[in-house]
């Protein structure tokens, strides 16, 4: 055998197993097809190059502007503008040194890189093509698929260059679009339509279910409320019909939530109507035994174990939420599990944040799951417009809400909407992974004044004992 692991994809999915396989004393090989703007191979996958660290990038920017613009009543009297190019390149030149530090951390730990596209011949027996269309087959005792995943596009939204964009287009704009239009308001929709909003685009989003179906409902209707109060216009149940980019104004054709044919103009259009599994060109043949379900999806047990023995996969190209985090920890059961260590992870605690501001970040179940399943549950909120630290920064949108059993007190699940909401959610992660109660958050000391303390006093709420807010009989 050439190896003993070949990961196939670079993704977090793919350059954490191979690094953790590194760790282990495994002979690995990452085979990688990814191309950069420039044409470069580059590691890092989806979220690193057009993903998680390109949007956060210009969510950060703009929000530092809008932060600045809105910081009158601190006492701050600015005049700012936003610099595109600039903002532009900086997402560029972050992105560039995250990829480049895999590369790195990949040599140091004698992973071996190959550039190129890898396809599934047989177990144990992959054919890497390499970017001059050299091919060469190599083996390997276990292989990890970690291809990801890629955006749909429905044939009626044709991609159309510089005006119907994905969302790698949708990072890469030159200029701030005087209307805007998304379609989806899933992640994807909500982070880029806050990004382009916050520097003065009219961002209207077409949604065609109810507003952040999978989010408890309670929070995704203040969600709601607040991206209307800074400007989006979120138009629920309409759904598109078609896009005729033909002329400078592009029209968009859709039903509304009384089934009315309407048309109205915009400047750009971003699709952001999901993801799907991309496992296109990676199996030569049905003898590798491995399944795919109908979306592409490639079937995998609790272990990421395919039907294929010696093949995994993980990540975005299987089952659960399309998330990097996910993706890397699959990774790293796979490889351990590998090297015969009972490794496993719960996926029910697998985090979801919306990068937004406020930021909305959930764990486990929602209010709405629990009464579907007739689990007898207590929950506790707390809002930030009680927090002495929120209300200093001025940032008093949202609250925490922490559901527990009604009978053992275990914590089921936890939902934020609230600044700092992504770094808010990983201590109720900690806690559930523990698997605590909603008195162990009570029992513990959070410093003074913190936004955390939102969490200790949303604890108490769920036993009627908040301090610093007035307890709902
Ligand atoms: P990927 O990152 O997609 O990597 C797969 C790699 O495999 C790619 O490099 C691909 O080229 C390569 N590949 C595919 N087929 C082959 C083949 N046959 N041979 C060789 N190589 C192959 N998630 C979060 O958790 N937080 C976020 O904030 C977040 N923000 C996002 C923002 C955007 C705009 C987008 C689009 C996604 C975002 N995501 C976010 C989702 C996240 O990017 C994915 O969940 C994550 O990248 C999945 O990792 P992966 O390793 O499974 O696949
Ligand atoms: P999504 O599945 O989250 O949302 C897509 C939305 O589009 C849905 O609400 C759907 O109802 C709507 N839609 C579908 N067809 C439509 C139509 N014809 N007209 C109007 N609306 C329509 O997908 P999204 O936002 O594209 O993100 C893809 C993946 O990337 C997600 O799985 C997400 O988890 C991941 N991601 C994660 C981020 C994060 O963790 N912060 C950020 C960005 C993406």
């Amino acid at each position: 055998m050439d190896y003993d692991i070949i990961v196939i994809g670079g993704g977090p999915g793919g350059y954490v197993a191979a690094i953790r396989a590194a760790q282990l004393g495994f002979k690995v090989a990452c085979i990688d097809k990814w191309l950069n703007q420039d044409n470069k191979p580059s590691l890092g996958g989806t979220c690193l190059n057009v993903g998680c660290i390109p949007s956060k990038a210009l969510l950060e920017s703009s929000h530092l502007l809008a932060e600045i613009e809105h910081s009158k009543e601190l006492g701050i009297n600015a005049k700012v503008s936003m610099d595109i190019k600039k903002m532009i390149a900086h997402k560029d030149k972050i992105t560039a040194e995250l990829t480049s530090g895999i590369a790195y951390l990949f040599k140091q730990n004698k992973v071996t890189w190959l550039q190129g596209e890898a396809k599934i011949v047989k177990s144990k027996q992959v054919l890497w093509t390499d970017h001059n269309n050299k091919e060469q087959t190599i083996t390997s005792q276990n292989i990890v698929i970690a291809t990801g995943s890629k955006p749909i596009i429905p044939s009626n939204m044709k991609l159309v260059k510089d005006k119907v964009l994905d969302s790698t287009g949708a990072l890469n704009l030159k200029k701030v679009p005087n209307k805007l239009c998304i379609i989806g308001s899933g992640a994807i929709g909500l982070e880029l339509g806050s990004v382009w909003s916050r520097l003065g685009s009219k961002v209207t989003i077409l949604e065609k279910e109810d507003f952040l179906l999978s989010a408890d409902s309670k929070i995704s209707k203040s969600a709601k409320a607040i991206f209307k109060k800074q400007g989006i216009l979120l138009k629920t149940k309409h759904e598109l019909v078609s896009i005729d980019s033909q002329k400078a104004s592009i029209v968009v054709n859709y039903k509304n939530q009384n089934n009315e044919l309407k048309d109205e103009t915009f400047d750009k259009v971003i699709i952001a109507v999901g993801r799907a599994p991309y496992s296109e060109n990676l199996i030569a043949n049905n003898d590798t035994g491995i399944n795919l379900d109908k979306k592409g999806y490639i079937e995998v047990d609790e272990f990421c174990q395919t039907s294929a023995s010696g093949i995994y996969a993980i990540g975005d190209v299987t089952r659960g939420p399309m998330l990097a985090h996910k993706a890397s920890e699959e990774g790293v059961m796979v490889i351990e599990r590998i090297a015969g260590q009972k490794t496993q992870i719960d996926h029910n605690l697998v985090a979801m944040v919306i990068y937004t501001e406020p930021e909305i970040a959930w764990v486990g179940a929602t209010e709405q799951q629990l009464k579907e399943k007739g689990v007898a549950y207590k929950a506790g909120e707390f809002p930030f417009a009680a927090s002495g630290r929120a209300k200093s920064a001025n940032k008093t949108d949202g609250f925490v809400k922490i559901i527990s059993d009604k009978n053992t007190d275990r914590i089921l699940g936890a939902h934020i909407i609230g600044s700092k909401a992504s770094e808010l959610i990983a201590q109720i992660v900690i806690a559930m992974q523990f698997e605590g109660s909603t008195e162990d958050i009570i029992r513990t000391i959070f410093a003074h004044p913190t936004l955390s303390e939102a969490v200790h006093e949303a604890a108490l709420a769920v036993d009627k004992i908040a301090i610093h807010s007035i307890n709902k009989k």
